[in-house]
């Protein structure tokens, strides 16, 4: 099968920072889908792995890639609820193989069914970052309680990968007021912010406390509840703090270094703080590994009900090394609103 990967961690304009390669077709095991891979998106974590982990033999190629849209193939002998030919999506497991190759096995219990109403470059800018904002929103800071109370929640890197999926998820529930923060409040990042549901668009180039309080004061604001995280934290830690309503809830999902951010600053409001990592349930196998399928199967349901769109912002074109080097450059520059799709070997 063609893949892409790579044997040493370079930077992305080296020519051999990422190849084009010919690897045996995997086997599934007894849990597994054997997928064909249509369509993929980048993250992060594509040019997080790539700059920290070489092969570890030298011989064995790593195949990047978590995103992934395609049709089953073969199924394992423990495998329920799938069948030859269905459409599927998931973001896969960061132990295994990635989605940068045309068969990729993945874990049946993490994966789901595509939604039909979307085309497998719109369906694959979503699995990840939907995983990522659901558990963030539903699992660690539990946005769901108390849901009687009129709260604030505030999302830092919004309109980023996890963010324009997150300000959806969050838009769905109505005792929620949105704040979303962008480098340009007024111009497209903040209008692409308001489309997807934020209710109201702030400057993380600006100290976001203040920001926070004039809204309270000027627009009544209710108390700021959660605050989601998403990037840069260390930049923003003491404004959250400030911010954050005694007792509220602090989101975590991005990587600092040991010292960058003080605990203690938590503790005269008793503000909460909470981890989120979408590898969790797959990397440790733990006992509710299935609740990524069926969480990935509830964003389908509203993606078809009309309550949640792609997030894609373009298609770059093929799954090849040329078109991944451009697609990691892009994603490594940090700016991206929205997510990278290739479609097509
Ligand atoms: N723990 C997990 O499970 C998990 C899952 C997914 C992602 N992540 C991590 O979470 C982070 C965000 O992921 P993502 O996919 O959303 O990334 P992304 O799409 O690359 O995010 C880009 C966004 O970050 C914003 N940004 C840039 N500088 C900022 C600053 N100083 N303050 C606030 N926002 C800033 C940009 O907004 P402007 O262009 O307007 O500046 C841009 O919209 C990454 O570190 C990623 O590795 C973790």
């Amino acid at each position: 099968m063609k893949a892409v990967g790579y044997f040493k961690s370079l930077p992305i304009n080296d020519p051999e920072s990422l190849l084009d390669l010919e690897l045996p077709t995997p086997t599934p095991g007894p849990q597994d889908l054997l997928v064909e891979v249509s369509a993929i998106a980048l993250n992060p974590v594509d040019t997080k792995v790539r700059q920290r982990r070489a092969s570890a033999d030298g011989q064995t190629p790593v195949v990047l890639g978590w995103d992934a849209v395609g049709v089953v193939r073969a199924l394992g002998s423990a495998v329920r609820g799938f069948a030859l030919g269905d459409r599927v999506w998931y973001a896969g497991d960061i132990t295994r193989p990635g989605s940068n190759a045309q068969f990729q096995a993945v874990d049946h219990r993490i994966v789901a069914r595509a939604p039909a109403s979307l085309s497998d470059a719109e369906a694959a800018a979503l699995p990840l970052t939907a995983i990522t904002a659901w558990e963030l929103l539903y699992d660690r800071l539990q946005v769901q309680q108390q849901a009687e109370r009129p709260v604030s929640l505030l999302v830092t890197g919004a309109a980023g990968g996890v963010g324009s999926i997150l300000v959806q998820l969050a838009r769905q529930l109505p005792h929620l007021t949105i704040i979303g923060t962008s480098s340009e409040p007024e111009g497209a990042g903040g209008a692409w912010l308001r489309e997807l549901g934020a209710h109201h668009v702030i400057s993380h180039r600006e100290p976001l406390a203040p920001q926070i309080a004039r809204l309270q004061a000027e627009q009544g604001l209710p108390p700021l509840r959660y605050a989601a995280s998403l990037t840069h934290t260390p930049a923003h830690f003491a404004d959250l703090v400030a911010a954050l309503e005694p007792q509220g809830r602090l989101g975590l999902i991005d990587d600092f270094g040991p010292g960058d951010i003080d605990v203690m600053a938590l503790k005269g409001k008793a503000l909460s703080l909470h981890w989120e990592l979408m590898f969790t349930r797959s990397m440790h196998g733990t006992h509710d590994i299935a609740e990524q399928g069926r969480l990935l199967a509830e964003v389908a349901r509203l993606v078809d009900a009309g309550q949640l769109r792609s997030t894609l912002a373009e298609v770059m074109g093929p799954i090849n090394a040329a078109t991944l080097k451009r697609a990691h450059a892009q994603q490594e520059s940090q700016r991206q609103r929205g997510k990278l799709v290739l479609q097509g070997f």
